[in-house]
């Protein structure tokens, strides 16, 4: 069943009371900010949560207009807390299972353990739209949870975590394998396409429209 308990709160909060907690997620956003472009002047962040990534890049950028979306009202509303004093910084709501608004176009779009909450067939559709988002040379670079090659690899992933064996799996999890999501990102038209960091189920998935 295609559950997604985002807009929930009790679900929401918990995740934002671990996040900084995830192990070596900070060294994946050192590798997605490198590959943004020198002085971007407009970047999206998709699945914003309380927008952790879109701060890092405004940190990284400062004079970047951010455009971030989301459909969770916890999260928006701790998005709004953190951006409360910022001009150039947007919140659409909107869920991911649908097509992306107009939202004029971006020399990056980023997301950060997001896209996975969307089933593979929509995860390509979204490849596509973020494509046609894009300026030419513009990257887009997705920080993503992905799936582990065997089972044996993602109890290992549970544990490294400090999940215990009664713990379940996020059933609003839909987790892809990096080959395949690297291969639907060249097949809607990205080139120069990798995976350029990995720690077990963590992934930094990127590739540039072309010029
Ligand atoms: C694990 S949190 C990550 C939040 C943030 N990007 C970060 O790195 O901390 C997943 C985020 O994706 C959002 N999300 C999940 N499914 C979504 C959907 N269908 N439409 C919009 N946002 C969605 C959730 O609301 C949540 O904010």
């Amino acid at each position: 069943m295609d559950v997604n308990q985002w807009p929930d709160v009790e679900h929401a909060l918990a995740y934002l009371a671990i996040a900084d907690a995830v192990p070596h997620r900070t060294e994946g956003e050192e590798v997605l900010l490198e590959v943004l472009p020198d002085a971007p002047s407009r970047v999206l962040d998709l699945g914003t949560g309380d927008g952790r990534l879109l701060a890092l890049v405004r940190t990284a950028h400062p004079e970047v207009e951010g455009v971030a979306l989301d459909f969770s009202p916890p999260m928006i509303e701790r998005f709004r807390e953190r951006f409360a004093d910022v001009d150039d910084v947007t919140l659409v709501e909107h869920d991911l299972d649908n097509p992306l608004p107009a939202l004029g176009s971006f020399d990056a779009v980023v997301s950060s353990f997001a896209i996975h909450h969307t089933v593979d067939a929509r995860k390509r559709e979204i490849f596509a739209e973020v494509r046609s988002l894009l300026r030419p040379g513009g990257v887009f670079a997705n920080l993503e949870h992905v799936a582990s090659a065997t089972p044996w690899l993602h109890e290992q992933f549970r544990v490294a975590l400090g999940e215990g064996r009664d713990d379940r799996d996020d059933p609003s999890n839909k987790l892809a394998p990096v080959e395949d999501q690297l291969e639907w990102l060249r097949q809607v038209g990205f080139i120069d396409v990798d995976c350029l960091w990995k720690w077990r189920e963590l992934a930094l998935l990127v590739g540039w429209r072309p010029n």
